[in-house]
């Protein structure tokens, strides 16, 4: 374990005993539903309501980019996103997530959802069970920097691209701009166990740790995690502003504690995800503008116009054939392009 970074991580080092984990175990195999408002997948698409508009763009941004390929790989799909959403932008999607949890609900989705183009498998990016070359395009999305290899899951994509076969990559960039920590908290529960989740997050360089502490299900600590959840509704989830939430939280639960993990990722910048790709042998890796950011910047003016949704659908599609060709400033943390060689 390094060197520790805020109070609150310094007495989890000091006063639990440390487990070795990684994002899918401890993170994603835990959430019921990893987002509320995928629209289509959790709530009717209402193109009035900015996230979905936004959400709408960026479906149209990987349609683009990815024109005319006929097999799609989706790695890291969580609950069916982008797949399902591009379901009837390609003929055939494949999609891959290692979380057991994650694809089960994806493939629940997909169901409900009737598609019958799209299959989901359980396999982890690091190893992926495809011969080369199976796919003319790969979509990802937030996936890469939570892997425990990025290289590798690099690696592997470029691997199964067909020569000359394109990925348009999206991630959650590190901010390097600024010095500084962040720190945020959330729970979640499992039959077995309610988790504390306390989230660090590193800018110079950018990294992320998480740890979980892990309680038992008593019907003392689901109380007191009732409490926890109002608190957070209500103070927000930092706990250097509210102590609740945090320090305090820990130490008068402490004697219920039954152990703690911890995985840390790597986070990329635009620049650096650029380097990785063209070291591993990637081609016309550009930094392109997410069709989600001009989304963003226009909603606004286009609400005011009171479009109908065949033509606030149209003006997502507009967005996205005009940041497709515009490239963006390497530090800007937009998405990426690139292309397997032929
Ligand atoms: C932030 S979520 C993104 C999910 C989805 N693409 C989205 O944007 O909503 C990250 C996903 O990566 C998956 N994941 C983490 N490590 C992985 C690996 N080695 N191989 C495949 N999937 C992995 C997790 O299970 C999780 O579903």
């Amino acid at each position: 374990m390094p060197k520790t970074y805020t109070a609150i991580e310094s007495w989890i080092v000091t006063n639990l005993q440390l487990t070795p984990s990684n994002s899918i175990e401890q993170t994603y195999e835990r959430l019921e539903r990893q987002g509320d408002n995928l629209p289509l997948l959790n709530a009717p698409q209402d193109l009035t309501n900015p996230a979905h508009f936004i959400e709408e763009a960026v479906i149209w941004d990987f349609a683009l980019h990815l024109a005319g390929c006929e097999k799609v790989l989706d790695v890291g799909c969580g609950d069916g996103w982008p797949s399902l959403r591009l379901a009837n932008h390609f003929p055939i999607l494949v999609a891959v997530d290692a979380s057991a949890r994650r694809v089960a609900t994806a493939q629940a989705n997909a169901r409900r959802l009737g598609l019958k183009n799209v299959s989901i498998k359980q396999m982890s990016a690091l190893e992926m069970d495809f011969p080369d070359s199976s796919f003319d395009g790969v979509v990802a999305a937030s996936v890469i920097e939570q892997t425990t290899n990025p290289y590798q899951a690099l690696r592997e994509i470029f691997r199964v691209l067909k020569p000359g076969g394109k990925l348009r990559l999206f991630f959650e960039p590190g901010d390097n701009s600024t010095k500084g920590v962040s720190e945020r908290v959330f729970i979640s529960e499992t039959e077995d166990s309610p988790g504390y989740h306390y989230v660090l997050k590193h800018s110079r360089p950018p990294w992320e740790r998480n740890y979980l502490v892990k309680f038992p299900p008593t019907p003392e600590v689901k109380d007191a995690f009732r409490r926890l959840h109002s608190l957070i509704e209500r103070l927000g989830s930092n706990p250097r502003q509210a102590p609740e939430i945090g320090l305090n939280f820990l130490t008068e639960n402490q004697t219920q504690i039954l152990g703690v993990s911890w995985y840390e990722i790597e986070l990329f910048t635009s620049e650096t995800m650029k380097e990785t790709l063209e070291e591993v042998g990637f081609e016309e890796v550009d930094v392109i503008y997410s069709a989600g950011t001009f989304a963003r910047r226009f909603f606004p003016l286009i609400q005011e116009q009171g479009l109908s949704s065949i033509q606030l659908a149209a003006c997502c599609r507009a967005l996205a054939e005009i940041s497709k060709d515009i490239s963006a400033p390497h530090i800007s943390g937009e998405p990426i392009v690139a292309v397997r060689p032929k």
